[in-house]
């Protein structure tokens, strides 16, 4: 169960093996994402709504994710990229509207730290997993439809976990995306979900393809440990789960009416979130526009900045 390399910050010595990770969400997936007769893929006409509006346009009637069926999970299993995939389709789909399309969840643990090749790149560790949702080729409802999804997750003591958002000045690996959103698990081994506000609309992810995602706050909702010997073992003792909405999409711009494809990526770990440092092309830009005295100054900020930080015991900085 012990990972190979050592300590890790939050699990102390017996961090868990990245194998162990993936089967873990593995089985744990079919609690956050399918299976639970709460947890839902909604559609929305979006034809006449605004950026802002909440939700994102008329509902049609939600996909209930407990009545897809799914894949057997052991043939999509892949030791060496360490990743598997649930594909599914709703059992009674009078429509057709799943004929040639499915919903697939792939999970992916990784060996150590990195980033994806493909946007948004979030920067990973050993203790963390990527959990990839796709929706592909299903017939949407209408010639605007924008998708979401409902997402369960375990509570923590009294509380669902915290959602925060963060903002960058960099968007090197994530075009035009300068926030980062999360939810924090508060104590230790604290838990983490992390994401950026953007899905894709092809497989080729670019700035033509980004649509902005909105999370929702999450709040108390009801759903039952599956069965699994494995995560009921990790997670006997709560009882208590959280749910929160996400919306893809506009009614302008890029959308999954373009190729019947959307695309959303999520990073879960354990122990503290990787921070990701200014990218080497920001750091150039900033020397190029800035000059060597306005770098200096800069340290001297950064310095200051630092110092701070440790004096204020981590505090976030807005
Ligand atoms: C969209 O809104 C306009 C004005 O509010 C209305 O005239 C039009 O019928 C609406 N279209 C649809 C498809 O609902
Ligand atoms: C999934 O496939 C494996 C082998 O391919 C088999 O042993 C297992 O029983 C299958 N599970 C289900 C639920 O069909
Ligand atoms: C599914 O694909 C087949 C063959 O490409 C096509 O004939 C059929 O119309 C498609 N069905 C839907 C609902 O898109
Ligand atoms: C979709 O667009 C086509 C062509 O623009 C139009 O004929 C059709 O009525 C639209 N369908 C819906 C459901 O709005
Ligand atoms: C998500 O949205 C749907 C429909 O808009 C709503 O019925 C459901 O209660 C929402 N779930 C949460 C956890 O807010």
């Amino acid at each position: 169960m012990c990972g190979r390399e050592g300590p890790r910050r939050g699990w102390g010595r017996c961090a868990p093996s990245p194998l162990l990770l993936l089967s873990l969400l593995a089985s744990a997936a079919p609690l956050a994402l399918l299976g639970e007769e709460t947890r839902q893929l909604f559609e929305f006409d979006g034809a006449n709504t605004s950026e802002a509006t909440q939700p994102p346009g008329d509902p049609y009637p939600p996909y209930s994710l407990a009545k897809f069926s799914w894949n057997n999970i052991t043939d999509s299993l892949d030791p060496a990229t360490l990743s598997a995939t649930f594909r599914g389709h709703p059992t009674d789909d009078p429509a057709g509207a799943f004929a040639n399309g499915s919903l697939a969840f792939r999970v992916q643990a990784f060996p150590g730290s990195g980033r994806p090749a493909q946007p948004p790149r979030l920067l990973h560790s050993a203790d963390t997993c990527q959990l990839e949702v796709a929706l592909v080729g299903a017939s949407p409802r209408g010639n605007r439809s924008l998708f979401g999804l409902e997402v369960a997750t375990l509570g923590q003591g009294p509380a669902c976990p915290l959602m925060q958002e963060q903002r960058s000045i960099d968007d090197e690996y994530a075009p035009a995306v300068f926030q980062l959103d999360q939810l924090l698990w508060g104590s230790l081994p604290s838990g983490f979900v992390q994401w950026r506000p953007v899905a894709f609309s092809q497989s080729q992810r670019g700035r033509e393809s980004a649509l902005p995602c909105r999370a929702a706050p999450p709040h108390f909702a009801s759903a039952h440990l599956p069965q699994s010997p494995i995560v009921r073992a990790f997670f006997e003792s709560h009882n208590n789960f959280c749910a929160f909405n996400l919306t893809f999409g506009a009614s302008t711009g890029p959308g999954y009416w373009d190729a019947h494809y959307l695309s959303w990526s999520m990073l879960l770990g354990v122990g503290t979130p990787p921070v990701d440092a200014l990218s080497p092309l920001v750091l150039g830009i900033m020397v190029a526009a800035l000059g060597a005295p306005g770098l200096v100054l800069l340290a001297g900020g950064l310095f200051l900045l630092l110092g701070h930080r440790r004096w204020s015991e981590y505090q976030p900085i807005n």
